[in-house]
C-alpha cells in the first residue's frame, strides 16, 4: 500500500501542470494586509464564502509557505480603502493548501463580473497576479463557457470556477476550489 502512494506521488511530481492564467492587478490591491483568513466578519451580510485551494508549481510539486495575497469588494462591491476588510495576506501549508472564509463579492461599476483578486508568491516562482470568477455570477446567465467574455479583463475561462452551496438550510455557505499553479523563475 505505501508503495503503490509512494508510485503515486511520485508520479504526480513529474506531473507537468498549465500554469494559472494571469489576469490584471486592478486599482485597489493594498500592501501589509492580515495574515487571516477570517475575512468575514459575525453578522456580516452576504452569501458566505469559503475559498480552498492548494498552490503547486508546473511540475506538480505542492509549494509550502507561498504567500497568497487575496483583495475582494464586499458584498454590496465595495472595497475598503481605509483599512483591511475583505484582504488577507496568507500563507499555504505544508502540503501546499490554504483556504479563507469571506463573502460572495458584489458587482461594482466599471467591471461587469464578481471577482477575487489574487497575488501569489513563492521562492524561486514568478509571481502570479490572477482574479477568480464564479460560475455562478448573474453576468454569465447560466453559461459562462458562451458568455465568459462579456467581462473584457476575463481572458481566460480557466479562471471561472464552479460554486457549490453547503452547510445546513439555515447557515448555507457557497464554496469555491481555486488551485493555483506557478511558473519557475
Ligand atoms: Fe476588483
Amino acid at each position: 500500500m505505501a508503495d503503490a502512494v509512494l508510485a503515486f506521488e511520485t508520479q504526480e511530481a513529474r506531473a507537468s501542470l498549465k500554469p494559472t492564467p494571469r489576469n490584471e492587478t486592478g486599482p485597489f490591491y493594498k500592501r501589509l494586509a492580515p495574515n487571516s483568513a477570517h475575512l468575514r466578519g459575525a453578522g456580516d451580510p452576504g452569501l458566505p464564502l469559503r475559498v480552498d485551494g492548494r498552490v503547486r508549481n508546473v511540475r506538480g510539486e505542492v509549494m509550502p509557505a507561498a504567500k497568497v495575497e487575496i483583495w475582494q469588494a464586499d458584498h454590496l462591491g465595495s472595497y475598503d480603502l481605509e483599512g483591511f476588510r475583505y484582504r488577507a495576506s496568507l500563507s499555504s501549508d505544508a502540503s501546499g493548501q490554504y483556504s479563507f472564509d469571506s463573502v460572495m463579492p458584489g458587482h461594482y461599476p466599471g467591471r461587469v463580473c464578481q471577482h477575487i483578486h489574487y497575488a501569489v508568491t513563492a521562492p524561486g516562482h514568478k509571481p502570479l497576479i490572477t482574479q477568480l470568477y464564479f460560475a455562478t455570477d448573474p453576468a454569465f446567465e447560466g453559461d459562462p463557457d458562451r458568455n465568459y467574455t462579456r467581462d473584457p479583463i476575463l481572458i481566460s475561462r480557466e479562471l471561472v470556477r464552479p460554486v457549490t452551496l453547503a452547510g445546513d438550510p439555515d447557515a448555507i455557505h457557497a464554496h469555491v476550489d481555486f488551485d493555483i499553479v506557478l511558473e519557475p523563475l
